[in-house]
């Protein structure tokens, strides 16, 4: 992390302004020129919507006086539609090296005032130097995009100039982190590269996404649309699920963005930082005891756990408002970066339906390729049933949290809360999906089903041969019966798939242990490159 005085260091020295030599001066106005952008009205009106340019928002991201820039007179390529008397020095983006708490980074602004922001040729070459450069010296690439897409006037160039950078998305896709940030109304190859990247940051007000802008849609479909109703953060972040952070401002953003880095590795071939902790390994966490004693039917958010658990109670959430019914993100224990999965019972009961296995499948899948442990917990009734879901596919996706756990081979440490049933109990990272530390509170419920669908379906005749009255009754005995032989950890820890049942208290600590244990379990870089493939 960085230190006071490496950024005391990285201050400029101030520069000469009287005699200086003509050359320097030649540069120095060429330079000058360079950086107006498209000029002072079009800054007016990007200010005007609230919006920094594209030079402020590298300012406000890195540290201070880290950014050096590269490429700052390149220039448009192209003459067609009235281009020759636009070629603007940069061609509508910026590029360069900086650091981000101290750490390297390479990063791209899209200029909006010149162009729209559009991408041309000389502007995609521009951007793929820029990502060359992050996968060469394995360090994380930052896109901060603000732009129409291809530039109409380049025709198939800007084209190829789109694919260029999708292909460079997908090599560097789990190799170094990349981070979007959608800072403007974004259409076309402006969302498909975002979208093959690993984390899409939006702004409230100011952050569009579409593959096509309102006037498209409304000229090809007839719909009347807004901007934030077709492509707004909160479609995205809430619907789409494209979107995984939002923010309420561009400084807001930039804050959350240097915090998701601090839980990152620079690439697959480092771990994560670990950070000094003053939270002692062994703080029990009484508070959780009260699961022993909760109705199995009563919703709980499962964040109160993570709180609990995590070192100083400081969890960063992923993707808060998509799938509700999973909660993933990052914690530190022990100091150490982990990722959590952990079913929310306060959302459709915790139940997996499609949209939650998406969303935890690419996240277990982007742990996996960057060397962050796995910690699973577990309070699941099952798949969610129903028409709507199996037509949609609640297989297919649903296989994808299957296939996520056991591809990955970073450590796994597994804790089953409350229920754990059928397949949903399997994909759970459960021990023999390759968890590699499996517990169980006592409050666990480990079986293929709930008590009362078990027995309703095991004892069919018996309860259709009672009367109405004695139904009930029937119905709550053979229930009971079941949960006191099934719906229980011991049950599963007889047979080894649980490796201990433990008090709510010593949760963290046997966390931390666990994962202590595991920590040599894999070497950074050892695994085959894992990409991480949008889902
Ligand atoms: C050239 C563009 C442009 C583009 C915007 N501009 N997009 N120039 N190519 N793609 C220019 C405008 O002409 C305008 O120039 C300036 O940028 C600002 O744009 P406005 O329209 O005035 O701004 P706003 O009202 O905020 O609307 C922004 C917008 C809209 C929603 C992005 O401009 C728009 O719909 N643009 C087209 C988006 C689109 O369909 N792109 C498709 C790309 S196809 P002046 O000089 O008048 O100020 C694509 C293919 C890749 O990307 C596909 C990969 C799978």
């Amino acid at each position: 992390m960085e230190t006071k005085e490496a950024a005391a260091q990285e201050k400029e020295a101030p520069r000469k302004t009287r005699g200086v030599p003509e050359g320097i001066q030649r540069t120095r106005d060429i330079i000058e020129k360079a950086m107006e952008g498209g000029g002072q009205e079009r800054v007016a009106a990007q200010k005007a919507k609230g919006k920094f340019t594209a030079r402020e928002r590298i300012h406000y991201l890195l540290d201070d006086g880290s950014f050096q820039e590269f490429d700052l007179l390149v220039t448009t390529r192209c003459d067609d539609f009235g281009l020759s008397d636009k070629h603007i020095p940069g061609d509508g983006v910026i590029t360069g090296i900086g650091r981000i708490n101290g750490r390297e980074v390479c990063i791209f602004a899209q200029d909006f005032t010149v162009l729209g922001g559009s991408l041309g040729l000389a502007h995609a070459q521009k951007i793929c130097k820029i990502m060359d450069l992050a996968y060469d010296n394995r360090v994380p690439v930052i896109g901060l995009l603000d732009s129409g897409g291809a530039r109409i006037q380049e025709g198939v160039d800007s084209l190829d100039g789109y694919a260029e950078i999708f292909y460079r998305n997908v090599k560097c896709s789990g190799v170094i982190p990349q981070i979007s940030v959608i800072l403007g109304p974004c259409a076309g190859g402006a969302v498909y590269s975002p979208a093959l990247t690993d984390y899409v940051f939006m702004v409230e007000g100011i952050s569009h996404m579409f593959v096509t802008g309102p006037d498209v849609v409304k000229a090809a479909t007839g719909e009347d649309v807004s901007f934030d109703t077709l492509g707004g953060s909160a479609v995205h972040s809430a619907k789409s699920g494209v979107c995984h952070f939002v923010a309420k401002s561009e400084p807001d953003c930039f804050r959350q963005l240097r915090e998701l880095l601090s839980y990152l590795p620079q690439s697959r071939w480092e771990k994560a930082p670990t950070m000094a902790n003053p939270d002692p390994i062994r703080r029990g966490t009484p508070v959780l005891e009260t699961f022993v004693k909760v109705d199995p039917r009563k919703p709980y958010r499962v964040h109160h756990v993570i709180f609990q658990i995590a070192d100083e109670h400081k969890f960063f959430e992923v993707q808060t408002n998509f799938a509700k019914n999973i909660v993933v993100g990052f914690l530190r224990m022990g100091g150490e970066v982990v990722g959590v999965i952990a079913n929310n019972p306060a959302h459709m009961a915790g139940a997996l339906d499609i949209d939650a296995s998406d969303k935890a499948a690419r996240f277990i899948r982007f742990l996996n390729a960057f060397n962050i442990p796995i910690l699973t917990l577990v309070d699941v009734p099952g798949y969610w049933p129903g028409v709507q879901q199996e037509h949609a596919g609640i297989i297919r996706h649903g296989a994808k949290i299957l296939y996520a756990y056991s591809e990955a081979t970073v450590p796994k440490v597994t804790v089953v809360t409350r229920k754990a049933y059928g397949g949903a109990y399997i994909a759970m990272s459960s021990k023999h999906m390759r968890g590699d530390m499996n517990f169980a509170l006592p409050s666990a419920e480990i079986a293929v089903m709930g008590p009362k669908g078990a027995t309703e379906i095991l004892y069919s005749r018996e309860i259709a041969k009672a009367t109405p009255e004695e139904q009930t009754a029937l119905k709550d005995k053979l229930a009971k019966e079941y949960a006191d032989k099934f719906a229980s950890p011991y049950q599963t820890a007889r047979s080894g798939s649980v490796d201990e049942v433990i008090e709510p208290t010593q949760m963290r600590y046997k966390i931390i242990r666990a994962f202590k244990f595991l920590r040599e379990k894999r070497k950074p870089g050892e695994n085959p490159g894992t990409g991480n493939i949008p889902l």
